[in-house]
């Protein structure tokens, strides 16, 4: 892997350029295609008290439907788009979330433990459509599943092999997503597979409209293997 990849200035010229312009029909535009998101969203089982991240938060969203759903609980975003994340933060104090809801303008591949956050280890890791338009998603990944706690929940949505749709509609979407540097990233769901048969945690996945997309949902294990 170049080291440029992971150079995270460079992600947040891209990602500001990309998602800048069409801030204000974000939401709009993807209800129709970004399937799987408010299922996988509305299953995540937080308690109070619990914390959840989401990595790539955008317009914030995702973790106002949550906060809806589950009082009581920290809801953390990062985002490297400056604009999805000042649209994310002015969404989440009008919804009345201000005070437990925390966002860092970061990368997922070079989270750290940040002090804006508020946790240090979360109960749940949310990726919606966010890995398929990461360059290099395995070190993503490693730091996704690395801020899980002991026993905590990875949850991802994103685009899948469309192995089960026509082939003329599958050729067609995988241009046009190219067009945005967006691709199914097979790799994600062999890497947690990788963990799970290594002892580390549980795999489940689904396939959603033809594997169009598809969700992994990766529990670690609540210790280490032996
Ligand atoms: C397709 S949008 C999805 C936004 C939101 N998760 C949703 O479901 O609507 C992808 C998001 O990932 C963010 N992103 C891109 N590269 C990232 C990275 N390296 N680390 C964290 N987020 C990233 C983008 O800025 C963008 O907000």
């Amino acid at each position: 892997m170049a080291a440029r990849d992971l150079d995270p200035a460079l992600v947040h010229a891209r990602m500001e350029r990309m998602y800048r312009p069409q801030r204000a029909i974000y939401d709009l535009t993807r209800k129709f295609y970004l399937l799987g998101r408010d299922p996988l969203v509305d299953s995540i089982p937080a308690r109070p008290g619990q914390r959840v991240l989401e990595i790539g938060c955008g317009t914030g969203r995702n973790l106002v439907r949550l906060g809806r759903r589950c009082p009581g609980v920290l809801l953390c975003g990062v985002e490297p788009a400056r604009s999805m994340l000042e649209l994310a933060a002015r969404r989440l104090a009008r919804r009345g979330f201000a005070d437990r809801a925390r966002l860092a303008y970061a990368t997922v591949e070079t989270l750290e433990p940040l002090p804006e956050l508020g946790a240090e280890a979360f109960d749940h890791v949310l990726a919606s459509y966010c890995l398929s338009i990461i360059e290099e998603p395995l070190p993503a990944l490693e730091r996704a599943v690395g801020m899980l706690a002991p026993g905590g929940t990875l949850h991802v949505v994103d685009f899948g092999p469309m192995d089960r749709l026509p082939r003329w509609a599958a050729r067609a979407m995988r241009a046009w997503l190219a067009r945005f540097g967006v691709r199914h990233r097979p790799e994600v769901r062999a890497e947690l597979a990788r963990r799970a048969a290594a002892g580390e945690g549980r795999l489940e996945v689904h396939t959603i409209a033809g594997g169009y997309a598809e969700t992994l949902r990766f529990t670690r294990a609540a210790r280490a293997p032996a």
